[in-house]
């Protein structure tokens, strides 16, 4: 199944291009700079920057000026709205940590801007309903960039499901695996602190819950959720008897910590967080092992959907290998999806983990390798391999979709992957709801929420735009 290219208008000569400006710089926005001041340049413009450390501002203004020749303009991000007002800005791209958001969103909105705004759209119901709320006084629109749907294994299922491959879908068993690379960094910084990112819940399964959102083309009706912080943090490395130096930056010496991270090895890091912590005393590599973690690391859930279908959800955030695995349940048969994104993690000496399954033509013998698989097998039939279409670049190529889509416009996607408010509020939905379960012990009513009437997907009025 092929990703495809929507066909989208071309600019006509002398067209007014659409003008952008970023709030946050850090590691996130490059994908939008690159974006604005590269494939896209045609159509938009990249008027300025904002962040709150000015540090990092300038780090990416240099990086444009040697790499593009272009000077950016930078502003402070407490005056958004006057900057946009003031100069004539058409959206406002908003990367920066989840529980400044809404603010941001609604700054942009009230202004007269439109807001591109990471996932998660926010990381509480009452900022949800707010953004909502302001989406509808202005007339002003929010995207969120849910870059998941684009992956083409993404899409092959879900264009699996459109076609009616196991009929009436009943249950999805989802299964997610976060490793001690990637895992391990959500407890390294600010998403650590549940008010700031809404716990993993919110800040990372926001993304999976979207998947199934979107797959299903269904809203999320109840939720679920038991779980806890078991792996990281002092008290666990306290129990488990784990050096408590264990997980440190390298810079306070320790070299042979598989969770530390030494900021110095990474030019990138260091020129945008280590020496830019004088500013604000954002530290980006703090001890997985430290005191102050209140989001967990283990969670499981059970989500009920408007029609009827049942999602069974788990996260682990210190898996061996990392990737994640999708069955799909049908009155017609089964759909399977496993993506290994990193077979093992094995210390190198003085550098990064390295993924041994990773080889030219990944057929390396190992157990377990680097790939994915989605599998159909319906009733009475032997079961068959459904074809991923990869493009070129991250992801599959699925990311530079979803930059031409947010750049040029979304154009008639059969697939529906542009995500706007509706989508992104059922993601952050079940997320809400599982933190409130998780506090409650009971299961919560999306609508108790007052998030159910905001988290149905609109998928004609999306198409027809
Ligand atoms: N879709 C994805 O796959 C994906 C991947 C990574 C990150 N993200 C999202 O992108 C966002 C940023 O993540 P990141 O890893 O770049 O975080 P980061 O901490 O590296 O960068 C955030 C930047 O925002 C700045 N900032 C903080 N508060 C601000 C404010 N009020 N106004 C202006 N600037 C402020 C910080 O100084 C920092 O430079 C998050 O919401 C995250 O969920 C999405």
């Amino acid at each position: 199944m092929s990703p495809t290219e929507t066909p989208r208008a071309v600019p006509t000569p002398g067209e007014r291009r659409t003008r952008y400006v970023i709030v946050g710089t850090g590691n996130r926005c490059q994908m939008y700079i690159e974006a604005i001041l590269g494939e896209h340049a045609d159509v938009a413009e990249l008027v300025a920057l904002a962040d709150t450390n000015p540090g990092r501002v300038e780090y990416y203004t240099d990086v444009i000026e040697q790499t593009h020749g272009a000077t950016i303009g930078s502003f402070d991000p407490a005056e958004l709205a006057a900057y946009v007002r003031g100069n004539g800005i058409d959206a406002v791209v908003i990367t920066t940590p989840d529980f400044t958001h809404a603010d941001l969103v609604c700054t942009a909105l009230e202004a007269g801007a439109d807001a591109i705004v990471e996932k998660p759209l926010t990381t509480t119901a009452v900022q949800a309903r707010r953004i909502a709320e302001t989406v509808e006084r202005t007339g002003r629109r929010v995207t969120v960039t849910f870059n998941y749907r684009y992956s083409p294994r993404n899409t092959a299922l879900k264009a699996a499901l459109l076609e009616g491959a196991v009929g009436e879908v009943t249950s999805i068993d989802f299964s997610w695996m976060l490793d001690t690379v990637h895992g391990a960094d959500y407890f390294r910084r600010w998403h650590r602190v549940k008010e700031n990112s809404g716990g993993l819940l919110v800040h990372k399964s926001s993304h999976h819950f979207d998947l199934v959102n979107w797959w299903l083309d269904d809203a999320p009706d109840r939720v679920y959720a038991a779980g806890g912080l078991r792996f990281y943090g002092a008290e666990n490395a306290a129990a488990r008897g784990v050096d408590p130096g264990a997980g440190r930056g390298t810079r306070d010496g320790s070299d042979a910590d598989p969770f530390a991270l030494d900021l110095r090895s990474d030019a990138r890091l260091a020129g945008l967080y280590l020496e830019n912590e004088h500013h604000d005393g954002y530290r980006r590599d703090l001890n997985v092992f430290s005191e102050g973690i209140t989001i967990e690391d283990n969670l499981a859930l059970t989500v009920g959907y408007a029609r009827g279908a049942v999602l069974s959800y788990s996260l682990n955030a210190h898996s061996p290998w990392e990737g994640y695995r999708v069955a799909v349940n049908g009155t017609e048969g089964r759909l399977e999806l496993e993506v290994v994104e990193r077979a093992a993690v094995l210390p190198a000496a003085g550098g990064s983990p390295v993924d041994p399954s990773v080889t030219e033509d990944g057929q390396d013998g190992r157990v377990r390798s680097r790939g994915e698989r989605l599998v159909l097998h319906r009733h009475w039939e032997e079961a068959r391999e459904l074809e991923i279409v990869n493009g070129e670049g991250s992801h599959g190529g699925g990311d530079r979709l979803l930059l031409a889509d947010l750049f040029r416009g979304p154009g008639l996607d059969p697939f529906r992957r542009p995500a706007g408010l509706a989508d992104g509020v059922a993601a952050i939905a079940v997320g809400i709801a599982g933190n409130e379960s998780l506090a409650t012990r009971l299961p919560v009513s999306i609508a108790d929420l007052g998030l159910d009437r905001l988290a149905v997907p609109a998928a004609a009025s999306v198409a027809a735009r």
